[in-house]
């Protein structure tokens, strides 16, 4: 194998590429600085495989967890691109097709727990852009060559019509998302529709309480009022309820409180601080309870922090037909849901292939959470691109709900190849939802 490698040895160089001679497999691989919906740094791969070009640009969280890997090098992006150049030679030639292959060696290369020599980013392009790769060549779409014998479902589409938190500024909730799912819908289409209209009602809802609402957003395309969570939860309800009535569909109910956010180590209490209440352990459980029977809620994701095992699994044993859903507290981590396993943490997952840094790893992860019983829901990130993986990665995992916004380019891009990807089968029966 001959590898050559291009692109300057110095700081300011924006994109690096590694060829092969060598025919089939991974040919060449070609990095560069891009940019996400925040306008923060990212980083992008175009990966050839047959002469086929396939090409990812990594998504970044706000509100991140802690075992998380690492979007770069703590040297920054640049940094990370001079340092992954010396290693890449080693990736071409590997067989395209094998996912886990390119996982275990991008793990090699990098050496650490959270891909904080190569960066996340870099493992996340690289993999997701080589499956594309393999896929265009092979001439079949994505999620049929990652799931080739089916069966295909469609996932719920699960969007952010409201929130605050980390997604938003002052004066919004302390609760970063209230979502709606149209578990009532029979195909994409109608799922999507359904969202959309509960959006543009909830605007609506909005200027009637705020003749003042200049129509902010959050990061995610969510409505970002100036209102405290109480009344965001009426406003969404009564959303939900108009829309619902309107299109004789039943439309869900979600939250994710991304309980980490709010959680004060220190003072072990959590601290909701615009609207000046902070609640014990014991009261958050109460809290959640109140909330999903008040509001009849079918999707809970983070409801506390990324180390609250024995809570998660308290409020699993309590609350029935509700997903009761991980995101930093799995982070997509096998062994960290393992844990989650043993005591009954959580009857959900949240699936962000970013978090765990590879692709192969992701659908490592996916396949020990679907033995285990655990629903999986394919997200996308505050801070994304407007790649459509996600919603290939969605069908691939057989996941049951996935999490990508309603408005906003960036979000539409997934919704919009999920309606491609229903043509190409024919039309697609909606996944088995158990809430
Ligand atoms: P993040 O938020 O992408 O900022 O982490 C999304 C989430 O918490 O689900
Ligand atoms: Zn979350």
């Amino acid at each position: 194998m001959r590898s050559v490698l291009r692109g300057n040895a110095n700081m300011s160089q924006s994109s690096t590429e590694i060829r092969s001679s060598k025919g089939g497999l991974i040919e060449s691989i070609r990095l560069r600085v891009c940019y996400d919906s925040r306008g923060d740094e990212s980083m992008e791969a175009d990966v050839k495989v047959d002469g086929f070009i396939g090409r990812a640009c990594a998504p970044r969280g706000a509100s991140t967890g802690r075992y998380e890997a690492v979007s770069f090098n703590p040297g920054g992006v640049e940094a990370t691109l001079m340092i992954f150049s010396d290693y890449s030679p080693r990736l071409i030639g590997l067989d395209a097709s094998d996912n886990q292959l390119l996982s275990r060696s991008l793990r090699e290369i990098d050496g650490t727990k959270n891909f904080s020599r190569i960066g996340g980013a870099t493992a996340y392009s690289i993999s997701v852009a080589t499956a594309e790769a393999f896929a265009r060549a092979k001439g079949i779409p994505l999620y049929k060559a990652l799931l080739p014998r089916g069966p295909y479902l469609m996932p719920y589409p699960l969007g952010n019509v409201l929130g605050g938190g980390k997604h938003a500024g002052h004066g919004t909730p302390d609760i970063q998302e209230f979502l709606a799912c149209p578990v009532g819908s029979k195909s994409i289409r109608e799922g999507l529709k359904a969202n959309i209209t509960v959006h543009r009602e909830v605007r609506r809802q909005i200027e009637r309480r705020d003749p003042y609402f200049t129509g902010g957003k959050g990061d995610e395309g969510g409505w970002a009022p100036h209102m405290k969570d109480e009344e965001a939860f009426d406003l969404v309800s009564s959303s939900l309820e108009t829309v619902s009535d309107a299109l004789g569909m039943d439309i869900g109910f979600g939250i994710d409180l991304a309980a980490s956010s709010l959680w004060d180590e220190e003072k072990r209490v959590y601290i909701y601080d615009r609207g000046g209440v902070k609640r014990s352990p014991n009261e958050q459980l109460d809290y959640i309870i109140e909330l999903a029977k008040k509001y009849r809620l079918i999707f809970i994701e983070d409801p506390f922090h990324e180390e609250a095992y024995e809570e998660f699994s308290e409020l699993t044993r309590r609350l029935k037909n509700t997903y009761i859903v991980g995101d930093d507290l799995f982070v997509t981590n096998k062994s960290r849901l393992k844990k989650g396993v043993k005591i009954g943490a959580g009857n959900a997952s949240i699936l962000k292939v970013n978090q765990v840094g590879t692709l192969g790893d992701a659908l490592d992860f996916a396949k020990s959470a679907r033995e285990n019983g655990y629903a999986l829901i394919t997200s996308h990130r505050s801070g994304d691109t407007t790649d459509a993986h996600i919603a290939h990665i969605a069908i691939a995992t057989q996941s049951k709900m996935i999490k990508c916004g309603v408005v906003g380019g960036e979000r539409l891009s997934k919704l919009n190849e999920l309606l491609r990807i229903d043509e190409d089968l024919g039309g697609c029966n909606m996944a088995r939802l158990e809430v």
